[in-house]
């Protein structure tokens, strides 16, 4: 497989646009077909990259059959659905936009129906592919920073009640979740990447900004399996724009700061701070330029047979943090993430919201 890898896309909302854009400047791989069940979203996109346009993936799917790869960009409470779909019925290899599943169960279902088939799955975590990012984990790596004995996440996003009131599904908790879900999964994916695997949370929440179900607001400690401990701090109640999205870094023999509006400009890295400018990145919008690097490592892994850049195991992680903050709020106590503590509310079933989402079988 040498030639550029096609590529179907399911929903053609606003990350649509951004996966289109990003792959327009690839040549391993480009985009064959956009299904949206709305003609006035998807119709236009699919124009404006020459491809065809359907309002049912299964009609896209039989229509042009030779895709590699079908994405999936659909409101994240029907990913679960329709990632199932492509696999049984297509058996295509998927990319799965954050936060990839709304629970884990579902997660392991797919995960364990995509190895029946010899599917590949490809969750987006884009951030990690931030230069920033990518120096401060290869410095971690090389024991630059030393042992981490702080880490923390931090994001000052606006999100204000007309982003809620665009489509039923935002801001609920069977099909979105709130700030720490649609907005910080990409931070605690970061904190993951860099400073390990988390042992346990505790964290509360709040509604501030806006009248949706879901928290735009949330606090959590934590104390990474290997012993340092971090802060979590996480608002879409941030007025009147976004200001930041930061992770930072202490460790034994020094200090990174990560910021910008999406973790794009590294301010910090105490062992030699000459680094900082060119390990930055201008970003035209938060979500950055990691969907390209996402690509064409798709592609390098498609071509080569190799292991997808985000496994089961570590996209499992990030969702079991997840899930641990929202049940330690919860609760109003700590949470051991070894022990599958899970929220009772994300990704609770919705069949009224479900229903709208739906693509019937042909
Ligand atoms: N990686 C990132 O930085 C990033 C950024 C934004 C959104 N996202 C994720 O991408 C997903 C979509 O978010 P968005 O902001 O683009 O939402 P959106 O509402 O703008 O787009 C979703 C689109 O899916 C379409 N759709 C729904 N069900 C469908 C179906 N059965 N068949 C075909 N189309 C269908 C909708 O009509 C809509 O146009 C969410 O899971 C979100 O969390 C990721």
């Amino acid at each position: 497989m040498s030639e550029s890898l096609k590529v179907a896309i399911i929903g053609g909302g606003r990350v649509a646009m951004h996966h289109c854009r990003m792959m327009e400047q690839l040549t391993e791989v480009n985009v064959a077909a956009i299904s949206d069940l709305r003609e006035e979203r998807g119709d236009p996109l699919a124009k404006k990259y020459g491809v065809p346009y359907f309002d049912n993936y299964h009609q896209m799917l039989s229509e042009v059959p030779d895709v590699d790869i079908v994405t999936i960009a659909t409101p994240s409470g029907m990913h679960f659905e329709h990632a199932k779909d492509i696999i049984s019925i297509y058996e295509k290899h998927i990319v799965v936009e954050k936060p990839t599943f709304m629970r884990p169960e579902q997660m392991r279902e797919i995960y364990t129906l995509a190895e029946e088939k010899g599917c590949k799955i490809f969750p987006v975590y884009q951030n990690r592919y931030n230069k920033a990012v990518r120096f401060v984990r290869q410095a971690i790596d090389q024991m630059e920073l030393g042992n981490i004995r702080m880490a923390s996440a931090r994001v000052r996003w606006c999100r204000p009640q007309r982003y809620y009131d665009r489509d039923a599904w935002r801001g609920t908790w069977s099909h979105d979740g709130g700030a720490l879900t649609n907005q910080g999964v990409h931070y605690l994916d970061i904190l993951r990447y860099l400073g390990g695997e988390i042992l346990r949370v505790n964290a509360i929440t709040a509604t501030q900004g806006v009248e949706v179900e879901v928290e735009d607001t949330a606090a959590a400690i934590f104390e990474f399996r290997a012993g340092g401990l971090g802060v979590i701090e996480i608002t879409t109640a941030a007025r009147p724009d976004d200001f930041e999205a930061s992770v930072s870094i202490v460790g034994s023999k020094g200090l990174a700061v990560i910021s910008g509006e999406a973790t794009n400009i590294l301010t910090t890295f105490s062992p030699d701070p000459e680094k900082c400018e060119i390990n930055s990145e201008k970003f035209e919008m938060v979500y950055g330029f990691g969907h390209r690097e996402m690509y064409g490592d798709i592609a390098g892994v498609l071509n080569n047979q190799n292991k997808p850049p985000v496994s089961f195991e570590d996209g499992m992680g990030t969702l079991t943090l997840l899930h641990g903050i929202y049940r330690s709020a919860e609760l109003g106590n700590w949470v051991d993430l070894s022990e599958n503590n899970q929220s009772v509310r994300l990704g609770r079933p919705d069949d009224n919201i479900s229903a709208l989402y739906h693509t019937p079988a042909p």
